[in-house]
């Protein structure tokens, strides 16, 4: 179990070299979602193979250090999940991977990868269900 230092250390890094930065040349998706209350944005890019992995998955935006380095964190971790295994993941990883103390007192911030991962997810469903439908 990290104690708050090593959270912070590791958020730190996260934020001054984020993983999966940037965007995805032809991504399946690409879904927006700001904090209303400050502004801050995190764009998420996803691909989803064949079998409904989500095999890529990269983000850009701009933010406080908590959401960017949040977006980092959390979103290194859904590479590679199934689609049906990211839509029924527990809001609990973000505590896990950020720290239980930090969300608690700033749960906008920590949750908004998060969050736009998971519209992303219903966005690419929404998709799926209207290309069926177009081919059906
Ligand atoms: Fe805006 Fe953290 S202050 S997301």
């Amino acid at each position: 179990m990290k104690n708050q230092e090593q959270f912070m250390e590791v958020i730190l890094d996260h934020f001054e070299n984020p993983r999966n930065y940037g965007a995805i040349e032809s991504a399946d998706v690409i879904q927006e979602s700001g904090n209303p209350g400050c502004g801050d944005i995190i764009k998420v890019y996803l691909n989803v193979d064949s079998e409904g992995t989500a095999n890529k998955i990269s983000f850009s935006g701009e933010g406080c250090m908590l959401s960017q380095a949040g977006a980092s964190l959390v979103l290194e971790k859904m590479v590679g999940k199934s689609i049906k295994e990211i839509q029924e993941m527990p809001p609990d990883i973000v505590q896990d991977t950020l720290g239980k103390k930090l969300v608690s007192t700033r749960p906008r911030c920590a949750m908004l990868g998060f969050n736009t991962l998971k519209n992303a997810v219903k966005q690419w469903q929404r998709q799926q269900t209207l290309s069926e439908i177009r081919n059906s």
